[in-house]
């Protein structure tokens, strides 16, 4: 099934139909199955015999969202996870112990940064963040012997890129294993794993389910890597994806390729409009020809995805006023801090999702006051950009 196109794929791969035939993928909504005989629940323990055993550990629905997205991402293996940050701690915590060292981009999604600075020093994990988008930086951080590499790419919100092939090759001479969370790009117009990353990371809760219904996280890596930490990890530990959601997932994925070559043509639109405002001042979008890092959306991406994040112009000691006037008077795009939906969203990063970095942090991030993360839905690109126009006119002025 992988040697199918990605189109093909996205609908056929993974299926685990039931003795019933049906069409659509069957939900085993189930937590435990049932042994022929004490015999065989032995053997199953001894992993003496391969065979579903408690949905902790494994479930037919959530294999069939494991196989796909495996497919989808080329890579040997996948494991479901309850959410994208179970995802990113499973990985940390079933591979790191006390005295290792983490290397990491510090434009970070605000969770990931948590873990990142707050949770991993707890264990006794050195960790080093440097500005993902300046590889000397990443040069001199990575002199030293390194467990663990982590960037996002493109970074929440700014859309900062990390050379993945360039990040890869320093990282892998000190001994590092690279990860990365594609969140932003999705498997359709990135994947890591061919610019030589280790380990991708997803929250399935935003473009894989795309329709704003249910959490999830995936995990994939080598086949190597999935036995020996994840797997064991995910088993005793229990951050598992529930059948439910994968079930979800899987009528995302069959979606997904359509809903972000959608979305990012209307990005597009979206960006043309903006950059002819007088009342905008920074945007960022990796294919915007106003965008600095634009010789490294070529190198690694297709295209530039479904997220915009904009700066309006306004006085310094305004902006707060004036961008939450315009977020309140916008009717068809609603406030929200999830992206990757079928429905158009925005979000203030400053008052939501990196509201705990300090002021340095954030200023060093360009997470101004002033600026909106606009995740781009589904909608006429016409009607949201009508919407933004109608907001910019009667939002308060600068
Ligand atoms: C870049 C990025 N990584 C990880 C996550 C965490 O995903 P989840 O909410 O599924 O735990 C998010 C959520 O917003 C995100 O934007």
């Amino acid at each position: 099934m992988n040697k199918k196109k990605l189109s093909t794929n996205l609908i056929r791969a993974g299926i685990n139909r039931s003795k019933f035939m049906e069409t659509s993928d069957p939900l085993f909504l189930t937590s435990g199955f049932i042994y022929e005989s004490a015999e065989e629940a032995e053997k199953s323990f001894k992993e003496e015999k391969t065979r579903f055993m408690y949905s902790r550990f494994g479930n037919p629905t959530v294999e069939a969202f494991q196989k796909k997205m495996a497919i989808l991402e080329e890579a040997e293996e996948c494991w479901g996870t309850a959410t994208g940050m179970a995802a990113l701690f499973t990985i940390f915590m079933s591979y790191l112990k006390a005295g290792d060292r983490v290397v990491s981009s510090k434009a970070l999604f605000g969770s990931c940064h948590h873990i990142v600075t707050k949770i991993l020093p707890r264990f006794g994990i050195e960790t080093v963040l440097v500005d993902g988008t300046d590889l000397n930086q990443w040069e001199k951080a990575l002199k030293k012997k390194t467990n663990i590499v982590f960037f996002e790419t493109p970074s929440n919100p700014c859309l900062d890129l990390v050379d993945i092939k360039e990040v890869s090759n320093l990282a892998h001479k000190v001994g590092a294993l690279v990860v990365v969370d594609n969140v932003f790009a999705t498997p359709i117009l990135q994947k890591p794993l061919n610019h030589g990353a280790d380990i991708v990371m997803y929250s399935a809760t935003k473009h894989i389910d795309g329709q704003g219904r249910v959490l999830g996280g995936a995990i994939l890596a080598s086949k190597k890597f999935c036995k020996n930490y994840v797997k064991p990890f995910i088993r005793n530990t229990g951050p598992s994806l529930s059948p439910f959601n994968a079930w979800i997932l899987l009528k995302g994925i069959e979606t997904l390729e359509l809903r972000v070559n959608r979305q990012t043509k209307s990005a597009k639109d979206i960006v043309k409009y903006l950059k002819q405002s007088s009342k905008i001042g920074r945007i960022y979008y990796p294919t915007d020809s106003g965008f600095l890092q634009k010789q490294i959306t070529k190198k690694q991406m297709i295209d530039g995805g479904s997220i915009i994040s904009f700066e309006l112009k306004t006085l310094k000691e305004k902006e707060k006023k004036v961008t939450f006037s315009f977020l309140n008077k916008l009717k068809l795009t609603e406030i929200s801090n999830n992206l990757g939906d079928s429905k158009t969203l925005i979000t203030h990063p400053y008052t939501t999702t990196h509201h705990k970095l300090t002021s340095d942090e954030k200023i060093s991030l360009r997470i101004t006051k002033n600026l909106v993360r606009l995740s781009v839905g589904l909608e006429d690109s016409i009607d949201i950009i009508e919407d933004i126009d109608n907001a910019l006119k009667k939002a308060e002025k600068k």
